[in-house]
């Protein structure tokens, strides 16, 4: 579904990324893991064309993404919910999920993806006209995954959903995670949280310094002897 492709990226004369390519096939669920800095939230700008890379090319269901506009990212189907959140805080939780669904595919179907963001994320409901600014760390984090589905997106990129969240809310986050994918997305999930994530993904890739170091499933990683040193302090 997504192959990316010897990618070269960065910030002006930084190079954050060299060489990184790896594939998620329809259906997968798939984790990056990383330290911080890393490269990791680098690469899900670089899907969504937030930053253009130097090198490489990007292919979305057969079609080359690396060249076109972040709107046409999300009109093709991939939705990205960035760290951060980034919501608007001064608008309600439901006006900030109606500005999800401006994908044209989504807005006919506003209704009835409404009704299932808010079945996935009950407290969404009960706090439909609350300022979004004023909701809770968690809160917010399920306010942006559920902006993310309300564009209907047949992929969908996570970055660090659990971050600054409890380890209760984050156990949520990643059951709710597995939920939709069980429901057919695709899933590109970038977390710290090495352990639980290889857990629950089909597979995964490890990036150090911005390069994929190891690739493989979340089993083969989790009994990894550098992964288990790196990451899981065994
Ligand atoms: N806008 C920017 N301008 C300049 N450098 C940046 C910018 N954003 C990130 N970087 C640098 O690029 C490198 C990779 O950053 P990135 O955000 O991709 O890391 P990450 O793996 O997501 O880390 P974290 O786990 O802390 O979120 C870091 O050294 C960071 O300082
Ligand atoms: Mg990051």
């Amino acid at each position: 579904m997504l192959r990316v492709e010897h990618i070269d990226a960065g910030y002006g004369d930084v190079q954050v990324l060299w060489d990184v390519s790896f594939k998620v096939e329809a259906g997968e669920f798939i984790v990056l893991v990383g330290a911080n800095g890393a490269g990791k939230s680098t690469i899900m700008k670089v899907i969504s064309n937030l930053i253009q890379p130097t090198r490489g090319a990007m292919w979305f269901e057969d079609q080359r993404i690396d060249q076109v506009p972040s709107h046409h990212i999300i009109d093709l189907g991939i939705a990205h919910v960035p760290e951060g959140r980034q919501l608007f805080p001064e608008m309600t939780v439901r006006e900030n999920l109606e500005l999800g669904s401006l994908r044209s595919e989504a807005r006919g179907r506003r209704k009835e993806t409404m009704e299932w963001v808010m079945e996935l994320f009950p407290r969404l409901r009960e706090r439909q006209k609350q300022l979004a600014g004023t909701m809770s760390g968690g809160e917010q984090q399920m306010c942006a995954i559920a902006r993310g589905l309300m564009s209907r997106p047949k992929m969908i990129l996570f970055d660090e959903p659990s971050l600054g969240l409890s380890p209760l809310l984050t156990q949520d986050i990643f059951r709710l995670a597995r939920q939709i994918h069980d429901e057919g997305l695709t899933i590109l999930m970038v977390e710290q949280n090495v352990k639980q994530t290889l857990a629950i993904c089909d597979r995964a890739y490890v990036l150090t310094n911005g390069r994929i170091v190891l690739e493989g499933t979340g089993t083969e990683l989790l009994n990894n002897e550098e992964v288990k040193e790196a990451f899981l302090g065994i």
